[in-house]
């Protein structure tokens, strides 16, 4: 029931993840959202209460992860060990998610891209890696506006418009079909969505 109705681009858990689940009166996906969205909100408390002002490391990423789902999930916050439609084998997941904090550092360091995009990189790189078994979308997200925040002093992205994320509709589309995009090398969709084109 826990893959039904899920939208479009979203990863199917395996039996295995699907035992993770916590509280075990679930029966639809909607009161799987409504709990995961709990959780969120008060692991975001926790994300503004803590001022660590680095969060460039993939052991800060995966504690932000486990805040966020670990009332939820019993592997929150735990690398993802089956491979997925989308993500790399999951053998590289550790190496691949400390090359890409190391190369958010350098472009901070260096100017390379202006904030906005250098956020969207980030955040398209984390879910093309994908860490976890779910929950990688809500958890990049989050993390990217973090980036935003505690290393260049950035407002967040917008990723919303008003639309839900988590379910099909034309925000949802054009934010999946431009990590498509982005998968083929083509970032100008996703640059446009986090409004990085604008002057
Ligand atoms: N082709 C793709 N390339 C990169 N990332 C993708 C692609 N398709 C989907 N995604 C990302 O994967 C997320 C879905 O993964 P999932 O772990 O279920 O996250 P969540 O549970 O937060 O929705 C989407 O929100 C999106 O961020
Ligand atoms: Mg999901």
């Amino acid at each position: 029931m826990i893959n039904d109705a899920a939208p479009e681009g979203a990863t199917p858990l395996d039996p295995d993840e699907r035992e993770g689940l916590k509280p075990k009166h679930i029966t639809t996906r909607g009161e799987l959202d409504e709990l995961e969205q709990a959780n969120i909100q008060t692991g975001l408390q926790w994300v503004s209460r803590s001022r660590q002002k680095d969060i460039l490391t993939d052991d800060f990423l995966r504690t932000l992860h486990k805040r966020l789902f670990g009332e939820i999930w019993n592997w929150a916050g735990t690398y993802r060990q089956t491979e997925k439609n989308i993500g790399i084998d999951p053998l590289h997941i550790g190496v691949e998610l400390r090359t890409l904090v190391d190369d958010a550092r350098y472009w901070t360091e260096n100017d390379t891209y202006p904030p906005l995009e250098a956020a969207a990189r980030f955040h398209h790189r984390m879910v093309q890696i994908h860490p976890f078994p779910n929950g990688n979308g809500r958890h990049a997200r989050i993390a990217a506006d973090l980036y935003l925040e505690r290393h260049f002093g950035h407002t967040p992205i917008e990723w919303t418009h008003g639309f839900d994320l988590q379910t099909d509709n034309e925000r949802r589309n054009a934010y999946i079909a431009a990590l498509r995009a982005a998968d083929g090398g083509k970032f100008d969709p996703i640059l446009e969505l986090v409004g990085a084109n604008q002057l």
